[in-house]
């Protein structure tokens, strides 16, 4: 089956889902195509923190009633290192911004029931998702679809395909700079039945390495521990999992997690990534295709929000008045922004978690880090202005909002 549109989109996550609403405001016709089913992109458990920035794009988008419903608001955060919580208010050093926690699989649920609503295509489950004559003026996605090969000829086409999808490794051998750095350790996350024991964010430094209390509802706990990076799950019962969330997190002042039922665990590597530029010939990069963070800043999501956004801008002018001028600096600025959210996302992974090769100096280091960090306010206007998302490069009003 051969047929057209004016921007393909590879990948039905966050990054792919946003850009082909912002296409659709514009008035301007995408095909989304995804290889997973609906049910597992809605049900991958992942990201649940919102910058500021990304609650008002939503809402400016017209997909944010239900995150306005069940979005839980934070204006702050807590810092907590030598069993002593501390706590930055947001609110106060940033004029009033805040972070919402609402998880990802929401936000996904959210954006494919408003894919759904206008009637454009979204095809789930596509095989062989390959694309060619990305350096030609009429890019091409083929796949197959139930029994049919379809051939799908695009003016443009978004690799919104996350790490490690199909469009980056189609560019050919040389055009792309990658930038890397793999980290000692992962993330062994749960999900448990159990209410919250605190409204905020905890971050914590232990001996015994990083731990992470967070959540998703009123009765839900979203719990992260430092592990090696290859560690297997099923060497961590449920019973050694809450014994040492509860080891690194129990505080003074006898705050710690409530325990309950985990429905859910699972490990995950840590890198930092770019590829760059973010764009070859008619394809463009946005999203996890291009960068990856490690999570500790909780900055992947919310980078991919910025990307489509400044995407969105520059297909708007090209199809209203044939400017190119944003397509060709679509990459060099999103960069901008991508690099000070890697930098910050490396600065939260290195201070807050304990190297196997590091030494007693470091660790008293890290320890002198957060101490100032909590005690400054400079230093923590500094975490909050960047924690709540640095502005984006571009307006809402230029993507058409
Ligand atoms: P993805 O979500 O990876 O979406 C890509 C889509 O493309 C997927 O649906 C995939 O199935 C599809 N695809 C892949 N290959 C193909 C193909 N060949 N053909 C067709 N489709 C394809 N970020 C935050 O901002 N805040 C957080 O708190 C946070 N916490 C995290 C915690 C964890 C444990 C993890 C793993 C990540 C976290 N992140 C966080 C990062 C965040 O989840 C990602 O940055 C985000 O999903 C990026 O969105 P994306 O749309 O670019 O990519
Ligand atoms: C969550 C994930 C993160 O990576 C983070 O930094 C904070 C919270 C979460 O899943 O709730």
């Amino acid at each position: 089956m051969h047929h057209k549109t004016q921007v393909g989109i590879v990948g039905a996550g966050p990054a792919g889902l946003m850009l082909g609403h912002l296409l659709h405001l514009n008035g301007i016709d995408s095909v989304i195509v995804e290889n997973r089913s609906r049910e597992y992109v809605i049900d991958r458990v992942r990201a649940g923190v919102l910058e500021q920035g990304t609650v008002d794009l939503l809402h400016a988008m017209g997909v944010g009633a239900r995150l306005r419903q069940e979005g839980l608001r934070h204006d702050g955060v807590f810092i907590s290192f030598l069993e002593q919580r501390h706590h930055i208010n947001f609110g106060e050093l940033t004029g009033g911004k805040a972070i919402t926690v609402y998880g990802q699989n929401e936000v996904v649920k959210d954006l494919i029931e408003a894919r759904i609503a206008t009637s454009r295509p979204l095809y789930f489950e596509a095989d062989h998702v390959s694309v060619d004559a990305l350096d030609s003026s009429s890019p091409v996605i083929r796949f197959r679809h139930g029994d049919v090969d379809h051939e799908l000829q695009c003016d443009v086409i978004a690799g919104c395909d996350g790490f490690h999808g199909v469009c980056r490794p189609s560019v050919p051998a040389g055009v792309l700079t990658m930038y890397e750095r793999v980290y000692p350790f992962g993330w062994l996350g749960i999900l448990a039945e159990a209410a919250p024991s605190c409204d905020e964010l905890v971050y914590t430094l232990h001996e015994r390495g990083f731990a992470l209390f967070s959540m998703r509802s009123p009765t839900i706990t979203r719990l992260y521990l430092q592990v090696p990076p290859d560690e297997p799950i099923e060497r961590w019962s449920d019973e050694a999992i809450w014994q040492e969330m509860l080891t690194r997190m129990a505080t003074r002042d006898g705050w710690k997690p409530s325990v309950g039922r985990i429905v859910q665990k699972s490990v995950t590597p840590m890198r930092s990534f770019v590829a760059t530029p973010m764009r070859y010939g008619r394809l463009f990069l946005a999203g996890d295709a291009a960068h990856i963070v490690p999570p500790t800043g909780a900055k992947g999501l919310n980078l991919a929000a910025s990307d489509v956004l400044v995407l969105a801008r520059a297909l708007k002018a090209f199809y209203e008045n044939g400017q190119t001028e944003w397509l060709d600096t679509y990459s060099d600025v999103c960069l901008r922004r991508v690099w000070k959210a890697q930098r910050f996302s490396w600065w939260m992974t290195s201070t807050l978690h304990r190297a196997p090769d590091e030494s007693a100096f470091d660790h008293q280091r890290q320890i002198a880090d957060l101490d100032y960090l909590t005690s400054s306010r400079a230093a923590m206007t500094s975490l909050a202005e960047q924690y709540v998302g640095l502005p984006a490069e571009v307006s809402f009003e230029s993507a058409g909002l």
